[in-house]
């Protein structure tokens, strides 16, 4: 369904939401001289883009109707069904943008109700803190009609670099979550190696020099992580320069030292169970990237 045209109208949108994220994205539609409607379930929070030039709707239905495009930017899904359900007839024949977080499923479901509605949906992810919003260096995801995607990133650059990732709906979120659980890994692994060296007197700062300053730039290595991607498409895992049942040996140093030192052992051993896992399976000569056919596995207690 694509009912919306580029027309100079589009330089008008309504925001709903405005908590730390709304009233970022606020401000930055203000500052690429859009003309602006918003609401918020509590009024006041609207005072400061108020002043700065957007107009402040006193119902759902009154922003739906100012706009030919609509962003929403609220906690969560049962809450944007609760402020939709007031303006779905406003909102027909439109453009909606849905930027607040989710799970697929949930993104699968609001482009269900939007279709029912007449309502052209776009999922989207902001994969940055508000302060960042509209600034250079800024990427925000996109998933849905690519129609509807092309006629409005004009509008949606203005917020950040707008990324399209496909019309399978649910590939914004998909991204969001695994962009994120990379980023938590990768700190779990820094505070956890940094507690591991905090056991014997030595302050995360100094640790930082090497692990930070060397290891993870020289030994890790986004670029040849990247470089290997393909690897993993093919699965093909050589062992020559080295075996995951010899990562195995590694991981049990570690869950090992974490137990005398004192400290969480938590983390490493559940590396080391999945080690353990892989190798059961017969991917111990392989490398360990090799453990990335048990992670496209469900797990056996789910
Ligand atoms: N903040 C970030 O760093 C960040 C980064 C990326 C993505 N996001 C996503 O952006 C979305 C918004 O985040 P946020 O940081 O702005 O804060 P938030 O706490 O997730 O959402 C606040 C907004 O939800 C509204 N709200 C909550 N319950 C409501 C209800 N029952 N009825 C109507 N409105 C309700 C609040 O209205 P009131 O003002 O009236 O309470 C406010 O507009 C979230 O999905 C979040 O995951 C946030």
């Amino acid at each position: 369904m694509t009912h919306s045209s580029n027309t100079v109208q589009d330089n008008r949108i309504s925001l709903l939401g405005l908590g730390p994220m709304g009233l970022a994205l606020g401000g930055a539609l203000l500052k690429q001289g859009h003309c602006l409607t918003v609401w918020n379930r509590t009024p006041d929070r609207a005072d400061e883009l108020v002043v700065q030039g957007a107009q402040r709707a006193r119902t759902v239905a009154e922003a739906a109707t100012a706009s030919t495009i609509t962003i929403v930017c609220l906690n969560d899904y049962t809450t944007i069904y609760r402020v939709l359900d007031r303006a779905a007839a406003e909102l027909e024949g439109k453009v909606l943008v849905n930027l607040s977080s989710g799970a697929p499923s949930e993104a699968r479901a609001a482009l269900a109700w939007s279709a029912e509605r007449g309502i052209d949906y776009l999922e989207g992810a902001i994969m940055v803190p508000p302060p960042l919003v509209g600034e250079p260096g800024a990427v925000i995801l996109y998933s849905g009609d690519q129609g509807v995607f092309d006629r409005h990133r004009t509008t949606l650059a203005g917020l950040g670099d707008p990324r399209y990732l496909g019309a399978d709906i649910g590939l914004a979120v998909l991204y969001n979550t695994a962009l994120l659980e990379m980023m938590y890994a990768t700190i779990n692994g820094w505070l956890h190696a940094s507690a591991l060296l905090d056991s014997a007197n030595v302050s995360a700062q100094k640790f930082a020099e090497l692990a930070l300053g060397w290891f993870m730039p020289t030994v890790v290595d986004y670029a040849s992580l990247a470089e290997q991607a393909p690897d993993l498409d093919a699965a093909d895992y050589p062992g020559d320069l080295g075996t995951l049942a010899m990562n195995l040996n590694a991981l049990e140093h570690i869950t090992r030292a974490s137990e005398e030192q004192g400290v969480h052992s938590d983390h490493p051993r559940l590396m080391k169970e999945l080690a353990e896992r892989a190798v059961a399976e017969g991917h111990g000569s392989q490398n360990y990237f090799a453990i990335y056919e048990l992670f496209k596995k469900a797990s056996p207690r789910s």
